[in-house]
């Protein structure tokens, strides 16, 4: 990949790692791929580097762009660090792992394993979508497993996204970016700060949106929608304005199961309450159909 302003130089060493590339950036955060220096495992690393709001000194070290950006940066720190516990919280075989964190150069830093294998949003984006009932079913059942267990822990991850799945051999998936997870507080309404267009649901866009299990829902569905179709749903506010999205039951009759359509419309619904109302409610008819399917077959 091309380096990116302000990454870190292959050969730079953090703690006990030694970076070998800068393999991904987004607007918070720079991934590198790195090597422990002792044991010669490769592990991906996520440097907190919000490019709004921070730049790198040449001793390495972030400041903010400017004074007034201070204490942005600082409350944006904060919830990077709240990323990292949450992730080291949870353990879920379909969940990234975090093997360490630690804090350098003003920043701070999540360790993963690293996993081979790709990233689904570039697999359906190559293919066209037109992933089989079978592919899809490989995927979706384990994640929304891995997001019950969210669910269930009052968590949301409220960045599910086909770019933020990744998928080992066999296709055997992975829930990455925990970077807009949230903790359900009681009350429940709680502000979002990350957006993905085609992904969130109406609620998160809006001030005081009242966010819950129902917001991954409508995501899953947007992904699901994505792997058939090929391509990102159109935005949700828009959708409001002037619904363009066919109903997957018209759209794709006779190339999937009706009950697949089904549920991806109604997880897609633009009303809240029309949607399962947590990952766990969606795997329960996944996993019913997919049993009905081999008694049947
Ligand atoms: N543990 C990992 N193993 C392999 N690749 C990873 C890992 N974590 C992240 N990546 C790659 O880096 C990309 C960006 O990671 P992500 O956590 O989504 O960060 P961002 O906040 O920049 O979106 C992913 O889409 C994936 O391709
Ligand atoms: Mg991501």
């Amino acid at each position: 990949m091309a380096k990116a302003r302000d990454s870190l130089e292959p050969g730079t060493m953090l703690d006990c790692y030694r970076i070998v590339d800068t393999i991904g950036k987004g607007g918070f955060s720079l991934i590198y791929l790195a090597e422990d220096d002792e044991t010669s495992d490769q592990v991906v690393i996520k440097e907190f580097m919000p490019k709004r709001l921070a730049r790198r000194r040449g001793d390495g070290r972030l400041m903010p762009v400017d004074n007034k950006q201070r204490e942005a940066l600082y409350r944006s720190r904060r919830l990077f660090f709240q990323e990292a516990k949450v992730m080291a919280s949870l353990h879920h075989p379909h969940i990234v792992a975090v093997v360490n964190m630690f804090i350098r150069n003003d920043t701070g830093y999540i360790v993963m394993q690293h996993e081979r294998g790709r990233n689904l949003g570039q697999f359906v984006h190559e293919r066209g979508g037109k992933l089989s009932t079978t592919l899809m079913m490989r995927i979706f059942v384990p994640l929304l497993d891995a997001l019950k267990t969210m669910h269930a822990r009052a968590m949301l991850h409220l960045d599910v996204k086909p770019g933020n799945i990744h998928l080992r051999n066999g296709h055997d998936p992975l829930l990455l970016d925990l970077g807009a997870a949230q903790v359900l507080t009681v009350g429940g309404s709680t502000a979002s700060h990350v957006i993905t267009a085609g992904y969130s649901p109406p609620e998160q866009y809006r001030h005081g949106g009242k966010l819950g299990p129902w917001t991954d829902v409508y995501a899953v569905g947007a992904s699901l929608r994505c792997c058939m179709e090929g391509k990102t749903p159109q935005p949700a506010p828009d959708r409001l304005s002037e619904d363009a999205v066919v109903p997957a039951l018209e759209r794709f009759a006779d190339i999937y199961p009706r009950w697949l359509l089904q549920l991806t419309d109604e997880a897609m619904a633009l009303d809240a309450e029309r949607r399962p109302g947590d990952a766990g409610e969606m795997l329960a008819v996944m996993l019913h159909h997919r049993d009905a399917g081999m008694r049947v077959g």
